[in-house]
């Protein structure tokens, strides 16, 4: 096998990365990954490293999971891809009705996807068309400051993330946007910050509803915007506006679905029901790219007409529903149920917010926000880069984490084990006390 220094010489000439500055990234001392066993990541020197935000918020049961990977073997020798296009196979229809068991009751059919960004576009354009179609050209959407749904110009049109989406504001499509549920003023409560941000969006749905097709946010948690976490009251406003504007509430659980916060859904710690919800990240445990839309019969039907009528939802992607993909989903949410990891999910934030609280204390620490496993330790800059300096910190003893900006964001994967845990834990805390004490 080629050497670490050789890999990293080739990488450098060859490929481009996302999110990542290539005028900084040789000096920073790619690390190339070569394998991975549970919750650990090898490099390719043989050096363990603990995977602290499951590669991107993916991993559910560990890597290399046995069941997930025999399944998609299985599904190998069986059939590799078949077009969803007109055709159908068991491995998607038993996901899709999977899916909607242990999705809100209320939610009755499933649109298959790739990534999270292609399921957000999908849904985007599903509320436009079913309000069209239902006789209200309603062409605006309403969000909120800090949003993130992905990188594709839809989806970047309902962001709120200044230095990932201000660029490309030119392009983008027309919404209203309002302030973020989880940046709370001087002294304010997050259920009084919730009835803030819910009377701006009331303002702008009196003045403008008529022409707003969806309400869209992230559920209890804004990851991307730095693992922002609001009251579950604002989730039951937004239902409430919905259904007095005849908007959709359409919901992001791309990073907070499938067992994250120690519940199925985001909404879930609601009670409520969105009109469409995006599933994506860790719907095949972490193998295999997959994502999903889940929408109300209502949603559905506006669809309905002959042929020729145009109400057909001509949207849909190459590998859409991949068997493979699917297989490797019905797998982990197998195992899910059989391992009950979301409520374990549930009792690992429980411990990970408990072995940090002294750090909450640390005078370089401004904030620790938390939902489940999904974690965000925010420091107070002491240079240029200080989330980034703190995960340098911790990868020199052995744990892999990614910054947001000065958030150093935990999110292990669900199964991950006391001691393992406990490791991550004790690792972020040392980072912490390396760069900003
Ligand atoms: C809430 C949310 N939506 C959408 C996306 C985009 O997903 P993907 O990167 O799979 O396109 C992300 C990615 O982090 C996300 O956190």
């Amino acid at each position: 096998m080629s050497s670490r220094s050789e890999l990293v010489a080739r990488d450098l000439r060859a490929v481009w990365h996302p999110f990542t500055q290539h005028a900084q990234w040789p000096a920073d001392d790619p690390l190339v990954i070569d394998r991975g066993s549970g919750v650990y990541l090898y490099d390719t020197d043989g050096r363990r490293y603990l995977d602290g935000v499951s590669s991107l918020w993916v991993t559910v049961h560990g890597h290399g999971e046995p069941a997930i990977n025999d399944a998609i073997r299985a599904q190998l020798d069986r059939l590799e891809h078949s077009t969803f296009l007109g055709l159908t196979h068991e491995p998607g229809i038993r996901l899709a009705e999977e899916l909607l068991r242990v999705a809100p009751a209320g939610l009755s059919r499933v649109f298959f996807a790739g990534d999270g960004s292609s399921a957000a576009e999908a849904a985007i354009k599903m509320a436009y068309q079913a309000a069209l179609q239902r006789g209200r050209d309603r062409p605006l959407y309403l969000h909120v400051a800090e949003g993130y749904h992905g990188d594709t110009l839809g989806a970047v049109s309902l962001g709120g993330v200044e230095l990932f989406h201000a660029t490309y504001r030119p392009l983008l499509i027309e919404t209203r946007i309002v302030g973020s549920p989880g940046v709370l003023g001087v002294g304010q409560t997050r259920a009084e910050r919730a009835n803030e941000v819910l009377a701006e969006m009331r303002a702008v749905l009196s003045r403008e509803g008529e022409r707003v097709c969806a309400v869209v946010v992230e559920p209890m948690v804004q990851a991307a915007g730095g693992m922002l976490t609001h009251d579950a009251s604002f989730l039951v406003g937004v239902r409430a506006l919905c259904d007095e504007s005849g908007a959709a509430m359409l919901v992001d659980e791309v990073a907070t679905g499938v067992g994250a916060t120690g519940t199925w859904f985001g909404v879930d710690h609601a009670g409520v029901v969105p009109d469409l919800m995006v599933v994506g990240k860790r719907l095949t445990g972490g193998a295999l790219p997959l994502s999903a839309v889940l929408a109300r019969e209502s949603v559905y039907d506006a669809f309905l007409g002959t042929p020729l009528s145009g109400r057909t939802f001509f949207h849909g992607h190459t590998y859409t529903a991949n068997p493979l993909s699917c297989a490797a989903a019905l797998a982990n949410l197998a195992l899910m149920h059989e391992r009950g990891t979301v409520a374990r999910a549930g009792v690992v934030g429980e411990r990970l917010g408990a072995a940090l609280a002294s750090a909450a204390a640390y005078d370089g620490v401004a904030e620790i926000r938390r939902l489940g496993t999904m974690t965000g330790i925010e420091v107070h800059p002491v240079g240029q880069r200080t989330g980034f300096e703190v995960c340098r910190a911790a990868r020199r003893r052995g744990v892999l984490i990614r910054p947001l900006g000065d958030v150093v964001v935990l999110m292990p994967p669900l199964g991950i084990s006391d001691s393992e845990l406990d490791e991550l834990a004790r690792v972020v805390d040392a980072s912490i006390r390396e760069v900003v004490q």
